[in-house]
């Protein structure tokens, strides 16, 4: 069946709005992605009809609540093809899902000297835990290096990996800020080909290509609910249940406690142990809303037409003499960098906005990336499900106007 993006689009109230009386043009689905009525309508009607305190309550809705809540920890499993749903952790955002991992699997596990890999690609969420237990800890932090493209350098990967004191590496199967796809799967592979764990980054993967955890043979990976056409407030910590099982809790509290007395506390089995107090009950509800509405229109016809979008859109801004693209390796998807010569990327995002195109500009949360390609900021644009060429179109227009403006 052909992709009707214009089918799609009807499905996103915001989208037929107006910014600046003009049509709005939403290119920066990668620093959240806009909703479908189907995940606002699931959480409307679950406030509405189907509400109350799950895991607690002995009465009917408690127990309709918490049989919905738990039906989205399957459809997560299922969508990430998680071998058991108590491989599903939820967490605040993906940040919290690294942080939990940082704090839960690496004080238990990580002494003075041993080094966590991770590369120039990373998301501030999954460089900045790490330098919160070097601190603490003494661990040391290894760090891959991009070549003037974007793409990860694999030799020196492998050279990192060749010291006896690696014990984890932490890194992106996307890089929010280029684009760049990782060889993931080659990752996985020669790290645990010297036993060693992987957690990835799965935030932008998980949207824009579809990731499964038993194939790619991941340890951990984590992933933001609002990236993927789910409300914020909600993330995903995914981890093998034979890890999870060993790691001591996160926060605790109520929920994850199997008995309290004063003198001493038992913890709930995974993945309960790690959701202290009271969850993102409508928010997980409506990520499992989200994941109905995206496995609905398919993970492959969605790939396809971003890509052509994507594709679109690099041709059209090669086009533009004024425009830098930062980031072109081979593998990319779903986002594009770039900077105008005499411009901060601010002012022509500021300017774009006029004309109801919205870009992120700034240092998109990995300020190391931006240092390596020597700016400051850079102005993204960012596709999802719903972007269009006649997007693209306007986006180019626009920046032709940017140039006109600054002569
Ligand atoms: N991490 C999000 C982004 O890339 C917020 O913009």
């Amino acid at each position: 069946m052909p992709y009707d993006v214009h089918a799609v689009r009807a499905d996103f109230p915001i989208l037929s709005r107006q910014v600046h009386g003009r049509p709005l043009v939403y290119l920066d689905s990668a620093a959240s992605a806009q909703k479908p009525r189907h995940v606002i309508d699931t959480m409307t009607e679950v406030m509405t009809a189907e509400y109350a305190n799950v895991h607690r309550g002995v009465h009917w809705l408690s127990a309709a609540a918490t049989r919905r809540f738990e039906e989205a920890r399957t459809k997560v499993a299922r969508f990430l093809n998680a071998a058991e749903d108590r491989e599903i952790v939820f967490t605040r955002n993906a940040t919290e899902a690294v942080n939990l991992v940082a704090s839960s699997w690496g004080r238990a596990n990580l002494r003075e000297g041993d080094e966590v890999v991770i590369s120039w690609l990373e998301h501030h969420a999954n460089i900045v835990p790490w330098q919160m237990l070097r601190a603490e800890k003494g661990i040391v932090l290894k760090v891959v290096p991009v070549d003037d493209r974007g793409a990860l350098v694999m030799e020196e990967y492998e050279r990192l990996l060749a010291s006896p004191r690696v014990r984890l590496v932490a890194m992106t199967a996307m890089s929010n800020a280029l684009g760049t796809i990782t060889p993931i799967a080659e990752v996985i592979e020669l790290a645990h080909a010297r036993g060693i764990p992987v957690l990835v980054d799965g935030c932008q993967a998980v949207t824009h290509l579809g990731v499964d955890v038993r194939a790619l043979d991941c340890d951990f990976l984590v992933l933001s609910g609002h990236k993927l056409y789910g409300p914020t407030g909600v993330g995903v910590l995914y981890g093998k249940a034979e890890l999870l099982s060993q790691m001591p809790p996160y926060q605790g509290g109520g929920d994850m406690i199997a008995r309290v007395t004063f003198e001493e506390t038992t913890f709930k089995d995974i993945p309960q142990r790690f959701e202290a107090g009271t969850p993102a009950i409508v928010e997980v509800i409506g990520l499992g809303a989200a994941i109905d509405y995206v496995s609905g229109l398919g993970l492959d016809r969605i790939r396809a037409h971003e890509q052509d979008v994507f594709d679109y859109a690099s041709r059209r801004l090669q086009e533009l003499n004024s425009v830098r693209v930062v980031g072109t390796a081979p593998e990319r998807a779903g986002i594009l960098s770039f900077t105008m010569e005499d411009v901060h990327p601010h002012d022509l995002a500021t300017i774009l906005d006029r004309s109801g195109v919205a870009v992120r500009a700034g240092h998109h949360c990995a300020q190391p990336l931006m240092d390596r390609f020597g700016v400051p900021a850079t102005a993204r644009a960012s596709f999802g499900l719903y972007s269009t060429r006649e997007e693209v179109d306007a986006l180019v227009a626009g920046l032709e106007r940017v140039r006109e403006i600054f002569g």
